[in-house]
């Protein structure tokens, strides 16, 4: 068995984060996204493994190289518009041959892996299964209506009217019979090859396809309230150890890391959180739920439930909560003469401030 991890795409709902760097690589726990999806592709013992790149092919081929730091035996196949996930199968056409494959959207993140999918599929080899979940707006997904026996009796990609309140994960296993109904699907509403209508056609076909309902954690992490919601779940399990610096004056609560190189100073860190290596805290709070990658400045500061991506800094600023703050972000507090907020924003940013 092969997999088809999916990397390419546009990530608008995760700009302007996503104007510099992929979708994929923006960390939660301080860990790329992908990085998850990989981790529990070598640990089900699937190790080739193709991924589709697109206009971030760079960025990721430098994050995950050959593939060996993760046990994988990694190659690349570029597409050059990311003109749909059916799209994405045609094209690797020449990669997954004939072999069973599991494709694995690199935005989405599963608790628990997907060793036993794979063991089942690979005991039962039926044509195609699908994951399902349920969700409280299914508009923003595929969505699958089973029959009174539990067969796949339809599915719908992003319906208006949504037929029930399964949606799709992003993990589903292929047998080679997926080809011919790529090879078949006509574009969509929103102009993309859907795998959704792909596994519509194996239904048409009489093809054998399973689902399974997962009631464990699933997550799109398309969006920043998502990213943050996953980032909680990783941060809830994670080992508390602290190999940087904490001074005496500080007060370290609860699971807490604190990397390598970290320095904290003057400040009260309660857990579940992480600070990243090289990075220095000083005179600040940082609350639950929040993870700082490396090489941040957080002085005389309050941040809470965010994730803080690399070489940032917040300067005398009360309190952040909920926020995504990109690379080399840097913010500060002025005196309140003249009473006016002076930012510099790039396209697509939002904003909150306190009126
Ligand atoms: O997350 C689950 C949902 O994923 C399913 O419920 C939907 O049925 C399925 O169509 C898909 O919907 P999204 O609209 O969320 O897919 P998105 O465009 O975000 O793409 C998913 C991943 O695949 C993402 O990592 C980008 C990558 N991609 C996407 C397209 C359209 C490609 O590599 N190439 C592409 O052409």
């Amino acid at each position: 068995m092969k997999a088809l991890v999916l990397s390419g795409g546009s990530g608008t709902r995760l700009r302007p984060i996503t104007h510099t760097s992929a979708k994929q690589l923006v960390p939660v726990a301080n860990k790329p996204v992908l990085f998850y999806g990989l981790e529990s592709l070598a640990a089900a013992g699937v190790t080739d493994v193709g991924i589709v790149v697109g206009h971030t092919a760079p960025e990721i081929e430098e994050a995950v190289g050959d593939g060996s730091a993760f046990g994988l035996n990694v190659s690349y196949i570029a597409q050059e518009e990311p003109l749909g996930l059916a799209h994405a199968v045609l094209i690797s056409r020449d990669f997954l041959g004939d072999d069973d494959f599991v494709m694995y959207l690199g935005d989405n993140f599963i608790v628990g892996g997907i060793t036993g999918l794979v063991e089942d599929f690979r005991r039962d080899r039926p044509d195609a299964t699908i994951l399902l979940t349920r969700v409280s707006d299914p508009r923003q997904f595929g969505v699958a209506v089973l029959g009174d026996d539990g067969t796949v009796a339809a599915l719908e990609e992003k319906p208006e009217h949504p037929k029930s309140d399964l949606a799709l994960v992003g993990v589903y296993l292929f047998s080679s019979a997926v080809h011919e109904a790529v090879r078949a699907v006509k574009p969509s509403w929103r102009g993309e090859l859907e795998i959704t209508d792909a596994i519509q056609y194996l239904i048409d076909d009489d093809a054998r396809v399973h689902s399974e309902i997962i009631d464990g954690y699933w997550k799109d992490t398309g969006n920043v309230d998502d990213m943050l919601e996953v980032n909680r779940t990783i941060l809830e399990g994670v080992e508390p150890r602290i190999d940087g610096e904490v001074d005496d004056a500080s007060r370290i609560i609860g699971r807490v890391v604190v990397e390598p190189g970290a320095k904290v100073t003057g400040s009260r860190i309660v857990g579940p959180a992480l600070i990243g290596a090289g990075t220095e805290v000083t005179d600040s709070y940082i609350g639950p739920y929040t993870a700082v990658a490396e090489n941040c400045r957080i002085l005389d500061s309050e941040l809470e439930f965010s994730i803080m991506l690399r070489d940032s800094s917040l300067t005398g600023v009360r309190r952040i909560e909920a926020s995504l703050i990109g690379r080399h972000v840097h913010g500060a507090s002025r005196p309140r003469v003249p009473n006016a907020h002076r930012l510099v924003l790039g396209d697509h940013s939002t904003f909150e401030i306190s009126s």
